[in-house]
């Protein structure tokens, strides 16, 4: 201990992040609206893939209230791309509720504020930390890693889980406990890395017993990823009177909430236009027929990868119907940029606008 009763590793881990001219937008401004978005932004994504949706969206909804403004669409628009659009809809909730009920300011209290939607224990306790200086260890995948090699642990088992929330708790800094955190990420990332962990930089080696004990790559245990699942998926482009028909995804699904054309997986006895076919029935009570092939794309999404072969559709009959949809809508072909659509989607968009009237 030292005259700020921290631990040494604490000191040591501290001076480290006090000497970085590491710039990120969310630090240092004291506006825990901004520090909630971020860390929502930031949870399963990486640095550089947020800065630009955070300067993005900070620059358009300033404040809590203007989130709970907007409508669900435009906060997906927003957020299209980012990927688990769940954050988002939740997020939006969240502000609602916020500016509802508690005046616009986000809860200073980590009861109150980890009943919101999708505040689970690592928001909660990276928004408390450092907003409102709760000692709180954020604990993610990052934290896991320093702190089981730190503590040489497996990390699998809730044993190890025990440990590596006591030994973050016993060390964070009383009176930083935002900065001991964000420091804990920022060596995760940088230094602690999975593979190829730079320990001849790091300021905490000699506190590290898997670094002492020369085990760095034992710890955690790795444990083999699931292979990523690959579908074969057919979307029509279903067109009447120069519109086209779009079916917007059920809320709580994958890519929830989202805009897309029409369409599902290739099941074993069809191809894709009796896929589209089927399909469109099932989602929407329409009948369509595939007319001629617009392209095949391919997609790798974070848990799983799709070929998806897109058709032009003529719509036969039927008045559409949300089935197997939360909503469905006629829109002009240049609408389709305006709405949030899944990634793999956009790939269609300048092939339709330019055959549009020609299919
Ligand atoms: N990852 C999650 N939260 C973070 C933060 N506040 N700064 C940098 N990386 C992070």
């Amino acid at each position: 201990m030292n005259k700020f009763n921290y631990t040494d590793f604490t000191s040591h881990l501290l001076a480290w992040y006090d000497g970085r001219s590491l710039v990120l937008p969310w630090r240092n401004c004291n506006d825990p609206y901004k520090i909630y978005l971020s860390e929502v932004m930031l949870q399963q994504t990486q640095v550089k893939t947020v800065l630009p949706y955070y300067k993005k969206w900070v620059n358009k909804y300033p404040t809590v209230q203007s989130v709970a403004n907007a409508n669900q669409e435009q906060i997906l628009k927003q957020w299209e791309g980012l990927g688990y659009y769940g954050r988002a809809r939740n997020f939006h909730k969240s502000c609602q509720i916020i500016a509802m009920q508690f005046n616009g300011d986000i809860p200073a209290l980590p009861d109150q504020f980890s009943k919101l939607p999708g505040v689970g224990p690592y928001i909660s306790a990276a928004v408390m930390s450092i907003a409102f200086h709760h000692p709180l260890p954020a604990v993610d995948t990052n934290a896991i890693r320093v702190a089981a090699r730190l503590k040489m642990v497996e990390s699998s088992s809730p044993a190890d889980s025990k440990v590596i929330h006591r030994y973050l708790s016993d060390n964070i800094a009383i009176k930083r406990p935002g900065d001991f955190n964000q420091a804990i990420m920022d060596l995760g990332r940088e230094i602690c890395k999975s593979d190829n962990p730079i320990c001849a930089l790091c300021p905490v080696s000699k506190f590290c017993k898997a670094f002492v004990n020369n085990f760095v790559d034992k710890y955690p245990v790795k444990i083999k990823p699931a292979k990523k699942p690959h579908y074969n998926i057919a979307a029509g482009i279903i067109w009447n009177k120069g519109q086209i028909l779009i079916s917007k995804r059920r809320e709580n699904g994958l890519l929830g909430g989202l805009w897309e054309f029409p369409g599902g997986k290739i099941e074993k006895d069809e191809n894709a236009q009796t896929c589209i076919i089927r399909e469109v029935k099932e989602e929407l009570g329409v009948l369509v027929q595939p007319t001629s092939f617009l392209k095949q794309i391919k997609h790798a999404y974070t848990h799983f990868s799709i070929t998806m072969d897109a058709y032009h559709c003529d719509y036969l009959q039927g008045t559409p119907q949300a089935v197997g949809c939360d909503n469905w809508k006629w829109i002009a072909p240049e609408e389709i940029r305006l709405l949030p659509f899944p990634k793999a989607n956009h790939k269609l968009f300048d092939k339709i606008i330019a055959e549009e009237g020609v299919c």
